[in-house]
């Protein structure tokens, strides 16, 4: 396994698709597409309306984070702009978790399981992962197909405090290991 400090902060391109790991400069696109309620709603550590001064303190962590190989999270780009983020974070071991969002006037086009089968195939092959993890709140059936297309198998479901709604959900729970996607080297 390839150690984290090793891994350099490189851009992973897709056919449609440009991942570039993400900095504080990021913080106000980030701010502008978890302003709808559509997107942040379903997001389970997400504050709504957004904070900004909470935006911008978390993504002046990541250059740290992926130095240390707690998390490597990417600004998802698609022609000139910022249409999302695509992460694995909660890295322990060989173990990580899957997250993504888009702004709403990019979903249906495939671009959440084309960033993340990249990303997939970034933390197994590059970083060394063999296990991934993924939710999805029970009323996110997009979501949930993302995964599936994945390769990721349901394994449970439990109820989760989402901070966005305020209220507790119910979360649908997925696992993946490197031997059983497409996106394994
Ligand atoms: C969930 C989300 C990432 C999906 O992004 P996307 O780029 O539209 O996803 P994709 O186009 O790759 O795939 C969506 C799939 O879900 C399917 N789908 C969409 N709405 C659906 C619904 N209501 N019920 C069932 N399936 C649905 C689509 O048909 C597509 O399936 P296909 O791959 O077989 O064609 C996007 O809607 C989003 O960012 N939502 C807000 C944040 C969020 O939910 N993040 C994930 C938190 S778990």
């Amino acid at each position: 396994m390839t150690t984290a400090r090793s891994i350099p902060r490189s851009t992973i391109e897709t056919a449609r698709l440009r991942l570039r790991p993400t900095s504080a400069a990021d913080a106000r696109r980030a701010f502008e597409i978890q302003s709808d309620w559509n997107v942040t709603r379903m997001l389970s550590n997400a504050c709504y309306p957004p904070n900004a001064h909470d935006i911008e303190s978390w993504f002046s962590s990541h250059e740290r984070e992926w130095a240390e190989g707690t998390a490597y999270r990417f600004a998802i780009e698609q022609g000139e702009g910022v249409i999302g983020v695509v992460d694995v974070d909660g890295i322990a071991g060989s173990n990580g978790s899957l997250g993504y969002w888009l702004e709403s006037p990019s979903w249906g086009k495939g671009y959440a399981f084309e960033a993340a089968q990249a990303l997939i195939g970034f933390v197994f092959s590059e970083v060394g992962l063999l296990t991934l993890e993924s939710g999805h709140a029970a009323d996110n059936p997009a979501s949930g197909r993302v995964l599936t297309r994945l390769g990721f198998t349901p394994i449970a479901s439990r109820e989760l405090f989402s901070r966005a709604r305020r209220e507790t959900i119910v979360q649908c729970c997925y696992t993946l290991g490197r031997g059983s996607t497409l996106c394994s080297q």
